[in-house]
């Protein structure tokens, strides 16, 4: 089973972003997270991150394709994109939002989401390991799911 895991604008400068905020690790470091986890419960991940939001629209529309379970960390688009939504709405298995900061600790503008109500579950605050958390979810969800 292929996971995929997208990142949304400005995750690829993570390290170098508002370490005070978002942390020292890199998107470098976030991949080989992901795969290492991914490796240790038999997944294979695809993880990918873009500042586009049309690219962004073509994975997810991918992932809906496939009925391939998403992990994604929208960024700024959570907060304002209806067709991030709208591409969200179309996924045909699990949905993670992931988020490494806790938004709802942050400014009002970010607390608000277009993505969670479509999500199965939400996950934020937990900095790069909230998404070896979702990666175990979906691994954990799979294996007690019927058939
Ligand atoms: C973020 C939170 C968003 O509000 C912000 O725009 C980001 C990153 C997070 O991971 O904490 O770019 O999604």
């Amino acid at each position: 089973m292929r996971v995929f895991v997208l990142n949304g604008p400005n995750l690829g400068r993570l390290g170098r972003r508002e370490p005070d905020k978002y942390g020292h690790r890199t998107h470098a470091d976030l991949v080989s997270l992901c795969e290492r986890t991914a490796e240790e419960l038999g997944m294979e991940v695809e993880v990918r991150q873009t500042d586009h939001e049309g690219e962004m629209l073509g994975w997810l529309h991918e992932a809906a394709d496939e009925g391939a379970p998403v992990v994604l960390n929208a960024a700024a688009w959570t907060h304002y994109s209806v067709a991030v939504r709208d591409a969200c709405a179309q996924l045909r298995a699990e949905l993670v939002e992931v988020h490494l900061t806790n938004v709802h600790r942050r400014e009002r503008f970010r607390q608000h989401s277009y993505l969670s109500d479509v999500a199965t579950g939400v996950l934020t605050g937990f900095g790069v390991f909230g998404y070896a958390m979702a990666l175990r979810w979906v691994a954990e969800n799979r294996r007690s799911e019927p058939g």
